[in-house]
């Protein structure tokens, strides 16, 4: 078990010492995104969703909603997120609120395999896989959710060889939910699920900048509240993150796909 926090929007604003609503959005954008990268990968995955004004979208493993709300508001989207994390939807449910975005953006506690929603317009998941040991199973069940020709994009975590990175991570604590697969397995993974590659980029040389930069941002933030400090063990599961993508044991790649049908 991993995602174990509760009452997460209690825990941001005691950190913070400041309600939600006071604080600003690059402090959330410091808290939210719970993937390498933060907002600006969500700025990297956009283009490959083909996104108009009104389409509706799903969220894969939404977590606690930060990309679900940067699409919502950069691309004019509804944006529907599924999780299996109770206490994830329900703060992703409360800030969603305090960002005024209740009518354009939803979150469900479910598996993918058990949302009966279909005919998104496009779907994406970012920093989840790793959790999924049938990764066929996975994309096949996003396919079905998605209308024909429909664009999915990926910001995920793979690993680059048999050696095996440091525990605890930000997506395990443990090792028993780590389910790592190679860039070339996991794009395979995907295409079995119907969906042909359009881009298929590895961005680890980027996240390792990233996180050269995370401590300074982490000062800069001017607020005790941050995603390491959110969560349990964090600061560690950070550090053996960063260490092992700078040790060429993990890589972070992003994809663009369509759906083609199987
Ligand atoms: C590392 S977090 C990433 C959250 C979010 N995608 C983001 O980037 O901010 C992984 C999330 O995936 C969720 N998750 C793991 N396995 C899942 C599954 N089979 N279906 C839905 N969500 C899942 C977890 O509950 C957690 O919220």
């Amino acid at each position: 078990m991993t995602y174990v926090e509760t009452d997460l929007t209690a825990t941001i604003s005691d950190l913070a010492g400041a309600d939600l609503h006071d604080l600003t959005q690059a402090q959330i954008d410091g808290i939210d995104q719970f993937h390498s990268g933060g907002a600006e990968a969500v700025d990297r995955l956009i283009p490959g969703l083909g996104l108009k004004p009104g389409m509706t979208v799903l969220d894969v493993g939404s977590g606690l909603g930060g990309p679900a709300r940067q699409i919502a508001r950069s691309a004019g989207c509804d944006v529907v997120g599924v999780d299996i994390t109770r206490a994830y939807v329900e703060a992703a449910t409360s800030l969603t609120s305090v960002a005024g975005l209740t009518d354009r953006v939803q979150f469900v506690e479910t598996d993918i395999a058990t949302l009966e929603r279909t005919n998104f317009d496009a779907a994406y998941t970012m920093h989840v896989q790793m959790n999924v040991a049938d990764k066929p199973a996975f994309f096949t069940e996003i396919g079905r959710r998605l209308r024909p020709g429909a664009h999915l994009a990926v910001f995920e975590v793979c690993r680059a060889g048999r050696r095996d990175p440091a525990l605890p991570l930000p997506w395990s604590i443990d090792g028993s939910d780590n389910f790592l697969a190679t860039p070339a397995d996991l794009r395979s993974n995907i295409e079995s699920g119907g969906f042909t590659a359009v881009e298929w980029v590895d961005e680890t040389a980027w996240i390792l900048q990233w996180f050269d930069e995370l401590g300074a941002r982490l000062a800069d933030a001017d607020t005790a509240a941050t995603l390491p400090a959110l969560l349990t063990d964090g600061y560690a599961r950070m550090l053996n993150f960063a260490a092992a993508l700078a040790d060429g044991i993990l890589t972070v790649h992003r994809g663009a796909f369509r759906l083609v049908g199987r």
